[in-house]
């Protein structure tokens, strides 16, 4: 296994993820996540608001910002920075190829909000990215972090069944405590030659443990379901399911004092 292949950078699934998002973002970018999240950052209520957006992809999420706000978006993955720096042309905004688990390259400590999305699952030390978060914020600053459902979505782990005496289609969790490195074929039906990017699982204990031991409370969690809406014969038991079983977790935390 070479370096590339070893690395958690998107660096070479750079064009197909920036073409899957695009502009304004992918189907839940734009229906649920980005909503969300600048509901709970808020940014409007704090004057001199600044971002700092760890693991930013092509930048999805700096297009929607009030122009006003500072913004430092960071991420591992060189062609997707210089995507982020194409789209988006504000001089309050900055992007950085930089790893959001090793010191960051920045010395701004001030900022007054943090946003990671959709990533923490894709990046193999999520401690060492709160302790970053920390560092480069103000007491009080908000935390927003968005994640793959961790109780309901561990790839290989967890699988929809359907029990056809009950008519009910039910999650099925066969490993949820452990630790888990997963790859994750980028095209499966390619085989081998699929690149290929590395997803991460922790109970959601070890979430809530590192934000406390990184000088985070957390406020608030959320659940949020997929809106998608299935049509056909088991439309029923399928939407009752997707309503049951959230798809995104998102944690808001706030730097302690
Ligand atoms: C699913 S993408 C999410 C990107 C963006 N936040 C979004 O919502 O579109 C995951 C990102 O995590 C980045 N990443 C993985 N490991 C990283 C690390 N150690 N430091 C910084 N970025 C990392 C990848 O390069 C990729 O861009």
């Amino acid at each position: 296994m070479n370096a590339e292949s070893k690395s958690t950078s998107w660096n070479k699934i750079g064009k197909w993820y920036d073409d899957t998002v695009g502009e304004q973002g992918h189907y839940y970018h734009q229906t649920l996540i980005i909503p969300n999240v600048m509901k709970m950052l808020d940014l409007p209520s704090t004057p001199n608001a600044s971002l700092l957006d760890l693991a930013c992809g092509q930048g999805v999420l700096s297009r929607q910002l009030p122009s006003s706000v500072t913004y430092t978006g960071l991420d591992l993955a060189t062609s997707l920075i210089r995507a982020a720096r194409q789209y988006d042309k504000n001089t309050k905004h900055e992007f950085i190829v930089a790893d959001a688990t090793k010191g960051l390259p920045i010395t701004k400590k001030d900022f007054t909000h943090a946003a990671i999305i959709l990533a923490l699952q894709n990046i193999q030390d999520p401690f060492a990215v709160f302790k970053n978060a920390s560092k480069h914020l103000i007491p009080g600053a908000k935390f927003v972090i968005v994640l793959n459902h961790p109780c309901f979505r561990i790839p290989r782990q967890s699988s929809w069944k359907v029990d056809l005496d009950n008519k009910i289609q039910y999650r099925r969790i066969d490993r949820y405590m452990s630790d888990m490195k997963i790859p994750i074929q980028t095209h499966p039906g390619k085989g081998q030659e699929s690149p290929q990017s590395w997803t991460f699982h922790h109970p959601l204990s070890s979430y809530c443990y590192w934000l406390k031991e990184a000088g985070f409370s957390i406020n608030l969690i959320d659940e949020w379901c997929s809106n998608k809406v299935s049509e056909g014969k088991a439309a029923k038991m399928e939407n009752r399911s997707r309503e049951e079983i959230p798809l995104f977790m998102a944690i808001v935390a706030t730097k302690n004092a």
